[in-house]
Formats: structure tokens, C-alpha cells, sequence
């Protein structure tokens, strides 16, 4: 990776907040049945979490937005790297990544998520609307149009199979039984779908659904030359079972209605964690419905959520009240304790 063209960001210490409370967590740590939420760097606690199903970031920006945040996009990739190299490590081909940055701050971040076996799915924006700057913008003296978005990536991460991303796999099992490729066509009882769906290497390529993976794998291994078989092996000693294939992709559940395009209002009222005074706590405070969209979307009841960059734990709250499992971490003592407020209502039950 090129260096940064500054050696370390400007500080951002004390920055925009609202209130920095004197005393210390009484434990550093708060748990129930369904949350670990830690006080502490996310670096010291990815190790000892479960695998995650779904990963959700909400960290540096490059706009200055908490303590420790870069002061710009030139140190995003620096911020995230030790970061995403630790997802990369307890990632599994189930896992699905939300990735909440500004514009900029993704677009400096992607490399490092790429590099690190994390696929791009999708972005989405979240269009906070006029009334996120009513009356802030002075447009005699602005020189860009008024930013009222931020986005949320959605990754998943690369299955390989002997090192290989699932599409070459899938080409090079079926080129190993000396089959021609429209072969796999008549497998899969189609006139052309199987050759140009499963075995595209470019963005057109389609996951097999798990019947149709049967078809190619019971095809192969009838039909191609018996020297090669096993064909579609994870083990090398018998062909993928579907519960296998299954298992080789992230879980996606589309809501009726939601595109990729959310009109939301920034977070106000009483959802918003305020000081006694009104203010504010958390610049950065996500909305609990946003978490919760995603968190349906990419993970069932009981499944792993990782939220490494807590502030309020907005993520994790969603994910208690869907019934799933979080692990997440804040680094800062302030935020820290008034975020596992938020978690004294009694637990869901189930
Ligand atoms: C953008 S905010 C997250 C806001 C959160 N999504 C919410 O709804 O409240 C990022 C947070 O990450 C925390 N943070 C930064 N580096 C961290 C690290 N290495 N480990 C844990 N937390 C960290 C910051 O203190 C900040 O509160």
C-alpha cells in the first residue's frame, strides 16, 4: 500500500462532543443473553467473538466525526487495514459485510475490503433529506450541492474452494471432466442458462441455487471421465452435498418494497441518546430501523453479529430485539456507558 501523504491525521480529540463523563465504566464489559458489548479497542476482542454472520461498520468517515476519526479520506485505508485483515480471518463464505461510510471514505476503503477477500454486492444510500440541512447552507457561498447522504456497502465474503473463487471452481471441475461446456446445459434440463449463468467469470455470474447444483454435480460424476472423479468435491473424497452448497453463500432475505435507496430522516426525538441538558450524545448515532433492515436482510434467529465500532450500539439493540446474538466493541469510555444504557430494558424473550 502507498503511504498516506501525511504521516498522522490532524486530532480530533474532544471534537463535537457533547458531554465526556468523569467516571469510568464500572466493568468493561456488559452482556446478556443475547449481547457482549466490550469497552475497548474492537483489535483486542476479535479473536475470543464467534464467527460472525454479518459484520457491521460503522467506523472512521474521514470527516473528524468522533475521536480518533481521520481528518480525511487519506488515512481511511491505514484506519481500516488492521481491521479488515482480522474480518478476513474469522469470515466465513456465510458472512455478510455492511460497510457505513461518506462517499469518499468508501471509495478509499474498498481496495483494502477487495484486497482482503470481502465482494461487492451492493451500496445503498441513505437519504437523510432536505430537513438535514434546513436552514444551514448559505448557497451564495457553497461550491457543491448540499450533502444529505451516507452510504451503507453491502460485501460478502469470497468462498473458495482450493483457493480458488467459487466461479473459476466451478469452470475448472467441469473443463476436469473433458466434457464440452454446453454439456452442463442438458444437465441442468436448460437450452443455455446453465453455460451462461453458473460458469460466467464476469459480474453476470450466478451462484447455482442448490437443485441445480445436484444436476451439475450428479451429471459430472455419472458422465465425465471416470479418472477424474470425484467432481464438485469439497473433501476430494465425495461430491458437495447440498447442504455443503448451501452453506457456501451468504443468507439474503429481500423486504418487499426496499430498494436500495433509503428516505430516512436522521435520527431526532426520543430515539435519539441525549445528555440531561438535550444534547446530542453521539454525533454518528444510527437509526435502530436501518440496523434492524440489515440485519433481517442478511442473518436468521440466533446468528452472529460483529459491530466493532459500538458508539451507541445501535446495532447491536437491533440485534437483540430480532433475537440474534452481538459482539461488539467502543473504544471510548463516554459512549461506552451511554450506550449499554440503552440496554436496560428487559430482554426480549425467545
Ligand atoms: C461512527 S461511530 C459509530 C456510531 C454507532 N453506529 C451508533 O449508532 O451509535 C464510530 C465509533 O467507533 C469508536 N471506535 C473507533 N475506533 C475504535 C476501535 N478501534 N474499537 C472500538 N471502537 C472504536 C468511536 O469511539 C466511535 O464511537
Amino acid at each position: 500500500m502507498s503511504e498516506p501523504l501525511r504521516a498522522r491525521s490532524t486530532s480530533t480529540v474532544g471534537r463535537g462532543k457533547a458531554v465526556v463523563l468523569a467516571s469510568k465504566p464500572s466493568s468493561a464489559q456488559f452482556s446478556d443473553k443475547h449481547v457482549s458489548l466490550h469497552f475497548g479497542d474492537a483489535l483486542a476482542h476479535y479473536a475470543a467473538w464467534p464467527s460472525p454472520s454479518a459484520i457491521i461498520s460503522d467506523g472512521a468517515y474521514g470527516v473528524l466525526g468522533f475521536d480518533g476519526d481521520t481528518s480525511d479520506h487519506l488515512d481511511v485505508p491505514r484506519w481500516y487495514e488492521p481491521h479488515v485483515k482480522a474480518w478476513s480471518e474469522h469470515a466465513t463464505a456465510k458472512t455478510t459485510l455492511w460497510f457505513w461510510n461518506s462517499e469518499i471514505g468508501w471509495a478509499a476503503a474498498h481496495p483494502v475490503l477487495e484486497r482482503h477477500g470481502f465482494r461487492y454486492v451492493n451500496a445503498n444510500v441513505w437519504n437523510k433529506g432536505k430537513g438535514h440541512i434546513a436552514g444551514n447552507v448559505n448557497t451564495t457561498k457553497i461550491r457543491r450541492f448540499p450533502v444529505v447522504t451516507e452510504l451503507c456497502v453491502q460485501y460478502v465474503f469470497e468462498a473458495k474452494v482450493d483457493g480458488k473463487p467459487l466461479k473459476r471452481w466451478l469452470v475448472e471441475e467441469w473443463k476436469r471432466t473433458g466434457m464440452p461446456m454446453k454439456r452442463a446445459n442438458e444437465a441442468c434440463g436448460v437450452k443455455d442458462a446453465a453455460t451462461r449463468k453458473y460458469f460466467d467469470q464476469g459480474h453476470l455470474w450466478y451462484f447455482p441455487p442448490a437443485d441445480v447444483m445436484q444436476k451439475l454435480c450428479d451429471y459430472a460424476n455419472r458422465h465425465g471421465d471416470p479418472k477424474g472423479r470425484p467432481y464438485f468435491s469439497l473433501d476430494g473424497s465425495r461430491p458437495v452435498s447440498e447442504l455443503e452448497w448451501r452453506a457456501m453463500r451468504a443468507h439474503f432475505d429481500c423486504p418487499h418494497g426496499v430498494t436500495n435507496v433509503w428516505d430516512r430522516a436522521a435520527v431526532r426525538g426520543n430515539e435519539r441518546v441525549k445528555t440531561d441538558g438535550g444534547r446530542a450524545v453521539h454525533l454518528n448515532q444510527k437509526p435502530l430501523d436501518l440496523m434492524s433492515r440489515i440485519i433481517e436482510a442478511s442473518t436468521r434467529k440466533g446468528e452472529v453479529i460483529w459491530e466493532p465500532f459500538g458508539g451507541l450500539f445501535t446495532a447491536a439493540l437491533a440485534a437483540r430485539q430480532l433475537r440474534r446474538r452481538a459482539y461488539a466493541a467502543e473504544i471510548d469510555s463516554t459512549y461506552f456507558q451511554y450506550g449499554i444504557k440503552r440496554f436496560s430494558e428487559p430482554e426480549p424473550q425467545g
